[in-house]
C-alpha cells in the first residue's frame, strides 16, 4: 500500500474569488481517497510564472487554467505539460488557440444544429504594418461588394459582431440597411460576422458545463453586469433541459473544453445556440453570485475526479465520430441527432465513472460546500473580488448584495438536499420520489 499525492495547479490571472473558495473548501474537505491498494491525498497550488527547462517534469497532475487565451507564456507551459508530462488541463489549449466563433458555428452547422444564418464580411480597414504583400493581395483579389445586398440576403434585424469575439466587443444590433452601413463604417479593423437575430425570444440561457455537469442559467443581456445571471429556478421543462444538456456536452467535447459556457435562445420551440466559444467562462462571484457556489463545487468534483483517477487528457480532438453520427442521423429530428452526439460526449466524459466516483468518494462534498459558503472566509473572498472591481463607496453595498444571494443559494440548496433525502427514503420504502433532479449530470439545486 502506497501513499500517493496528486497535485492540482491553479493557473490564474485576475481570478480572486473562485480560487480562494476552491482552496478553502479543499482545506475543509481534507480529501483522501482509497483507490486500490493506495491512499491518495490532494495538494493544490497556484502555478507561478518563471523560466523553465522544457524537459523538466511538471509537478501537477491536473491544471485549471484561466490565462491560455491571452497569455502565451502560460499557454506554452500548459502545452508542454500536456505533451511531455501527461498533465490533464482544463481546457485543451490548442483548441482554445485555434477555434474562433466562426469555426464553432461551422462545426455545429455541420452537425445540424440551428445556428442562425451567418455571413462573414472582410474588414473595413487594415493594419498594413509588417504585411508587405497586403496591398497587392487586396488589389488583386478583394472584390468590391454591396453591403446592402448582403444585408438583404440575410434579412433584418441582425447582429454585427467579430468572428472571434468576446466580452461584447464590437457587438451591435442592426435594424436596417442604413444602420448596417453605419456600423460597418465604424467597424475599423475588426473582421465581422453578420448574424440573423433570434428575436423575440422566450428564454436566453447560459449553460455552464464543467465536465459532465451542466447548469442552466437564465440570462438577461440588458441588465447591469451584476444582474445578468438571473436567479429564476425551474424555468424550463425537463425536455428543454435535455436539449440544452446534449447541446452543451456535444459542443464541449467536440472542442475539448471541459469548462465552457454555451448561450442559447429559445424561439418558437427551437433552441438556437448563438455563442459557445467561451472556453474561459466567467467564474466571478460578481457576475455569477447565486450560482457561484455551484460552479466552485462543480470544478472541485471534476478536478478531483481527473486527479485521483489520472484521467487521460484527450490531446487531439478526433471529430470523425461526431461527423459519422451526423451522417447516420441525416434527415432525422434534431432531438435524435443530438442524442447521438451526446452519447459520444458522455462516453468521452466517462459520465458513469464520474458519477460512481462522486457517490463513493465525495458524498459529503455538498455539505462541506454549504458550510463553507456561510463562513467568513467565503465572505472575505467575495469582498476581495468586489474591492478589485467596484469603486470604494460601493464595496460594502455590493459585498452584502452578493453575500445575500449566496445565502439564498444556501437556503435553496438545503431545501433541495432535504427533499432529495426524503425522496431517497420514500423510494427505499417503495413510494415514488418526492423531487426530480434539476440537472442529471450535477445535483439538484
Ligand atoms: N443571433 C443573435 N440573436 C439575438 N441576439 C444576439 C445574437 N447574437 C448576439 N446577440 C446578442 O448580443 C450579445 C453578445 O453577442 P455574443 O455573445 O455573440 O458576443 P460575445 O462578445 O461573445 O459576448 P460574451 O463574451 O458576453 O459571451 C448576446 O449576449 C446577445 O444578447
Ligand atoms: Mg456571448
Amino acid at each position: 500500500m502506497a501513499h500517493v499525492t496528486r497535485r492540482i495547479g491553479l493557473s490564474l490571472g485576475a481570478d480572486l474569488c473562485w480560487p480562494a473558495c476552491y482552496e478553502g473548501i479543499l482545506r475543509a474537505l481534507k480529501p483522501t481517497f482509497a483507490v486500490g491498494p493506495d491512499t491518495i491525498s490532494i495538494e493544490c497550488e497556484r502555478v507561478s510564472i518563471e523560466p523553465y527547462d522544457l524537459r523538466k517534469p511538471t509537478r501537477y497532475d491536473v491544471v485549471l487554467d484561466r490565462v491560455t487565451h491571452w497569455y502565451p507564456t502560460s499557454r506554452e507551459w500548459v502545452k508542454k505539460a500536456i505533451l511531455l508530462d501527461d498533465v490533464y488541463v482544463l481546457n485543451n489549449p490548442w483548441s482554445i488557440q485555434s477555434m474562433e466563433k466562426q469555426t464553432t458555428y461551422c462545426a455545429m452547422m455541420r452537425l445540424g444544429m440551428p445556428i442562425p444564418d451567418t455571413w462573414m464580411v472582410p474588414p473595413k480597414e487594415y493594419a498594413h504594418e509588417g504585411l508587405p504583400d497586403l496591398q497587392t493581395t487586396l488589389d488583386r483579389y478583394a472584390r468590391l461588394f454591396d453591403l446592402g445586398k448582403v444585408g438583404a440576403a440575410l434579412g433584418y434585424p441582425m447582429f454585427m459582431k467579430p468572428y472571434d469575439g468576446g466580452a461584447w466587443k464590437g457587438v451591435s444590433r442592426i435594424a436596417d440597411e442604413e444602420a448596417l452601413k453605419t456600423a460597418y463604417e465604424q467597424s475599423g479593423r475588426l473582421v465581422m460576422h453578420l448574424q440573423k437575430s433570434v428575436e423575440p425570444y422566450e428564454h436566453f440561457v447560459r449553460c455552464v458545463g464543467v465536465g459532465p455537469q451542466v447548469k442552466y442559467i437564465r440570462y438577461d443581456p440588458s441588465a447591469p453586469l451584476h444582474d445578468r445571471y438571473e436567479m429564476t429556478r425551474d424555468f424550463i421543462p425537463e425536455a428543454d433541459q435535455q436539449v440544452l444538456r446534449d447541446t452543451t456536452l456535444t459542443i464541449n467535447t467536440f472542442f475539448g473544453w471541459d469548462f465552457n459556457s454555451c448561450e442559447a435562445l429559445l424561439k418558437d420551440g427551437v433552441w438556437y445556440p448563438i455563442d459557445f466559444a467561451n472556453a474561459c467562462p466567467d467564474s466571478q462571484v460578481t457576475s455569477l453570485h447565486y450560482h457561484f457556489p455551484w460552479l466552485v463545487a462543480a470544478k472541485l468534483r471534476w478536478s478531483l475526479f481527473c486527479a485521483v483517477t489520472k484521467r487521460p487528457m484527450r490531446k487531439t480532438l478526433d471529430w470523425d465520430p461526431y461527423l459519422r453520427a451526423a451522417e447516420q442521423t441525416e434527415g432525422k429530428p434534431l432531438r435524435e441527432r443530438l442524442a447521438a452526439y451526446a452519447a459520444i460526449a458522455r462516453e468521452r466524459l466517462d459520465v458513469a465513472g464520474f458519477e460512481a466516483f462522486c457517490e463513493k468518494h465525495l458524498p459529503h462534498l455538498d455539505e462541506v460546500v454549504w458550510t463553507f459558503f456561510g463562513s467568513q472566509t467565503a465572505k472575505d473572498a467575495i469582498r476581495a473580488k468586489v474591492t478589485a472591481l467596484f469603486p470604494a463607496h460601493e464595496i460594502d453595498e455590493f459585498t452584502e448584495l452578493f453575500w445575500s444571494r449566496v445565502q439564498l443559494w444556501r437556503e435553496h440548496d438545503a431545501e433541495a438536499r432535504a427533499a432529495q433525502a426524503r425522496g431517497k427514503s420514500s423510494k427505499a420504502a417503495g413510494a415514488p420520489p418526492a423531487t426530480k433532479s434539476a440537472s442529471k449530470g450535477g445535483k439538484a439545486r
